[in-house]
């Protein structure tokens, strides 16, 4: 892959939370989960599980852990990734925030829009809804479906703000 489509698809990927109505087939969203297999993870443990959502009813639990969440009874599916904490006691949250990301670009990848919804305050409701045992931490709710928005990227720091040179405080000029 030559830099420029890649550049191009990692700075077109959006949070949406507008949706059409459409129905996501199961094997687009497996296609997409396939993809995230790829995501690394500490000793390749890929301590990571995922619940699709589609039944309405349950999305509108989840999308009722907190005011931010509604978009998961919005959007036609809600995907909820699981960290298995036994199996990586020590990455299991970075194992998997990293399937989550590679889970979003995946879907952007495949023309679905999806937004991640906090879950770290309602961990335990979200692993209740879904059934998921005690074990198996909710690192991310997505909403899920066919965007019905293009919105403007948000605004990013600047490089002078976030970049050191060398060591800390040697920062770029502005
Ligand atoms: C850990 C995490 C939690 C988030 N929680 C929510 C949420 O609960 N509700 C929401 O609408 N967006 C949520 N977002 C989306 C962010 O608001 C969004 O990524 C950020 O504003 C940047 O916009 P962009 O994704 O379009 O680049 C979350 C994102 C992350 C990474």
């Amino acid at each position: 892959m030559s830099g420029k489509p890649c550049k191009e698809f990692l700075l077109t990927r959006r949070s949406i939370r507008k949706f059409k109505k459409d129905d996501v087939p199961t094997e687009l969203l497996l296609e997409a989960i396939d993809i995230a297999r790829f995501a690394p993870s500490a000793r390749n443990g890929q301590p990571w599980e995922y619940v699709v959502v589609k039944d309405r009813e349950r999305r509108e639990k989840l999308a009722q852990i907190h005011r931010w969440a509604r978009y998961a009874a919005e959007a036609p599916v809600a995907i909820v990734v699981l960290a298995d904490t036994k199996l990586a006691p020590d990455s299991y949250v970075i194992d998997g925030s990293l399937a989550a990301m590679y889970l979003w670009l995946a879907l952007h990848c495949l023309g679905l829009g999806a937004v991640w919804l906090h879950t770290v305050p309602a961990a335990d409701r979200v692993r209740e809804i879904v059934g998921a045992p005690e074990h198996l931490y909710p690192v991310a709710l997505f909403a899920v479906g066919y965007p019905d928005e293009k919105p403007e990227p948000k605004p990013r720091k600047p490089l002078s703000e976030i970049v050191h040179l060398e060591s800390y405080g040697n920062r770029l000029k502005a």
